[in-house]
């Protein structure tokens, strides 16, 4: 365990926007969370954060961020209905998916290339095309501070839904590691046209095949974080009644929709594109030209410039459409 004290927190987010941490506790096991919260009680506050791929800081942070490097992926169990594969919340999830594909564990593929730990794949249910998390995930095991206990959570507790989980309600639990449930067969799912035309392109379709393009599409659509900072989609896809949707479509017949639960989902990078900021830039603070779901920091701005620009998004997309987007970032 590694205790840093008022430390530059920019290399732990991919935004690298400039703030400061009161502290950060990188922890490898249950047993240094336990040894951290034997000296500073859990009602002092704390907040986990993975690859800060995720997080906006709009400011300096005062209190206490808990980090995880803990590694290690394991088989728990083989058998001919599939295989259940464990990783600790401190591996990177690139890392995991490409040992998985690798290692002919199915499943995962179409996940390739999200920035962030596996810790994070849990609690922010992450997703793209046409999969989520909660598809594949067995159990999470977690650690609860206030009870100073471990417990596993099998999928149905953990009230998955889109880009959430009980872990987004209860910010208490720790999770400390991810079992996924994956499959020895290949099944390609290539839903979305534009992956599935590409996948095709390059002959039958493999795990490797789909993961590969996978990648590529997401390094042509999406800023790589070394090079300019950003933290993917800054909104969630808004629900909307299909009475308001409906008036849309006839004012823009070619506004893409999907039905979705409660509603139909209108994507937010068309609107925001629609409104006229794709590609916007204000100081070093921008909507990224090639996907306006994303905001991005070409170097030198604050936070707050980023939360502000945001902000301002939503609230030109809510005067146009009468559609509230709400951030899928937290803004700390
Ligand atoms: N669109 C525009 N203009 C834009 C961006 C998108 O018109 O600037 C339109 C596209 O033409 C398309 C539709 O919006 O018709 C959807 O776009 P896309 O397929 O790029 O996906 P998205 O809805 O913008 C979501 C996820 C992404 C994920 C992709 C692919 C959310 C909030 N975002 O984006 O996830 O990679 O689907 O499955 O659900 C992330 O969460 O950080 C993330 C990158």
């Amino acid at each position: 365990m590694t205790i840093h004290n008022n430390i530059d927190i920019k290399k732990y987010t991919t935004f690298g926007v400039t703030a400061t941490a009161k502290r950060l506790v990188e922890y490898e096991s249950v047993d240094d969370l336990r040894r951290y919260f034997a000296s500073n009680p859990p009602s002092e506050g704390f907040y986990v954060i993975g690859g800060g791929s995720n997080i906006l800081f709009s400011g300096n942070y005062h209190g206490t961020l808990l980090h995880p490097v803990s590694k290690g992926i394991s088989v728990v169990s083989d058998d001919k209905h599939g295989i259940t594969v464990r990783a600790e919340a401190g591996e990177v999830w690139d890392d995991f998916v490409g040992r998985c594909v690798a290692g002919g564990w199915y499943g995962l593929e179409n996940l390739s290339f999200i920035p962030g730990t596996v810790g994070a794949s849990a609690v922010q249910n992450i997703g793209a095309y046409g999969a989520e998390a909660k598809d594949f995930i067995e159990s999470v095991e977690v650690y609860d501070p206030l009870s100073d206990s471990c417990r596993v959570l099998t999928n149905d507790q953990c009230a998955f839904g889109y880009r959430t989980s009980i872990f987004k309600q209860k910010r208490h639990l720790i999770v400390v590691a991810v079992s996924y449930r994956l499959c020895r067969t290949f099944t390609p799912h290539l839903g979305y046209a534009n992956l599935r035309e590409r996948v095709e392109a390059a002959g039958t379709p493999t795990a490797l095949s789909v993961r590969q393009t996978v990648t590529a599409v997401r390094s042509e659509k999406l800023p790589d974080p070394a090079v300019t900072g950003s933290g993917g989609s800054f909104f969630k896809n808004p629900v909307v009644d299909a009475g308001l949707a409906d008036r849309l479509s006839a004012l823009y017949p070619q506004m893409p929709r999907y039905d979705a639960d409660g509603g139909v989902k209108i994507p937010a990078g068309w609107l925001i594109e629609q409104a006229g900021w794709k590609g916007y830039r204000h100081g070093d603070a921008g909507v990224y030209p090639k996907q306006a779901l994303v905001l991005v920091n070409y170097g030198s701005a604050t936070g707050k410039e980023v939360a502000d620009l945001a902000a301002r998004v939503a609230e030109d997309v809510k005067m146009k459409f009468g559609i509230e987007l709400v951030p899928e970032i937290i803004i700390l």
